[in-house]
């Protein structure tokens, strides 16, 4: 895991994050009662950004009770300095990493966790996620004019992970989310997400994650259905998440109407909005898209 190499640890020994969701370590509860409870601890590495602020990024705490094992805390994203009690004396060894590096360890070992069900009693989901390979070829089709080489790409609201493939299949490799743990699970053990770029996460937190216009393009397939009763809070996910996109913007729809509806959204705050068809025979997905390019 990238954990170990980053913290330069033996492969075989266990490393867990403290938090189960990267939504936790925003709010940090288990961090929380951790700091509170004494813990006794054998060994501290303290983790601290490579180059830039020099900002610490995390603790790992080898913990001997109840089993001989890493736990890895951060403060990082909760915008807290719950941390600095743990480093008053300075008895920790030091490693130093990007800090997107670091973003990548973290965010695959929840994946693992996740893969691997230990945040679940049993598993609800007994079939292998949907995946239509001509609507994957349909959307590798309408991308290929539109993104350019070597984007960094970010999807939002990815599901099972179905249109990620078209975006593999010319070449990115996209940092993907959806608010749903199982769809994130199911894509993971389906091998259709990476683990180091999958997370379970309300698009809307994006931001305590990654800095704006972080990536060149947001993109987000189906997104919707959209109707009048959830419209806020698809406007919520779609403005907050292209506020991440330097260069462009791309959200499929399966109705023109969806469409306009997000091109008007976007072209209140600052995007060059344009709505395009895109039929097949098929006749269910990604029949529409909004393009948005950022103004100034
Ligand atoms: C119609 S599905 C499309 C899935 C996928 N993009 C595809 O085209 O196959 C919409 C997805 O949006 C996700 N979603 C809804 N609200 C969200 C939010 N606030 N943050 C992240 N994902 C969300 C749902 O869990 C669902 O997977």
């Amino acid at each position: 895991m990238l954990l170990h190499e980053m913290l330069k640890i033996d492969g075989g020994e266990g490393v867990f994050l403290a938090e189960e969701s990267l939504a936790d370590l925003i709010s940090l509860p288990v961090t929380s009662e951790i700091l509170r409870s004494g813990l006794k601890v054998e060994d501290l590495i303290e983790v601290v950004e490579e180059g830039g602020g020099a900002h610490r990024l995390g603790v790992a705490l080898r913990l001997t009770e109840p089993a001989d094992t890493w736990l890895l805390l951060t403060d990082r994203y909760s915008g807290s300095r719950a941390l600095d009690g743990y480093l008053q004396d300075g008895a920790a060894r030091v490693v130093r990493v990007e800090e997107e590096k670091f973003l990548e360890g973290v965010v695959e070992a929840l994946a693992i966790s996740l893969r691997s069900e230990l945040f679940c009693d049993a598993c609800p989901v007994a079939s292998p996620p949907l995946f239509v390979p001509e609507r994957i070829e349909g959307l590798e089709r309408f991308l290929r004019p539109l993104l350019p080489a070597g984007s960094e790409v970010l999807e939002v609201c990815c599901g099972s992970g179905m249109g990620t493939q078209a975006l593999k299949r010319l070449g990115f490799r996209p940092w993907t989310e959806d608010l749903d743990s199982c769809e994130i699970c199911m894509a993971l053990k389906a091998g259709h997400l990476d683990s180091d770029r999958a997370m379970v996460l309300d698009a809307r937190l994006l931001d305590r994650f990654f800095p704006p216009r972080r990536f060149d393009v947001v993109v987000g397939f189906m997104v919707g259905l959209i109707d009048d009763v959830n419209w806020p809070l698809w406007r919520e996910v779609l403005v907050s998440s292209s506020k991440l996109a330097e260069k462009m913007v791309i959200y499929t729809t399966y109705t023109e109407r969806e469409a306009r509806i997000v091109a008007e959204a976007l072209g209140s705050v600052g995007w060059a909005a344009e709505v395009a068809a895109n039929p097949d025979d098929l006749g269910i997905y990604d029949q529409w898209a909004l393009l948005g390019r950022r103004l100034g």
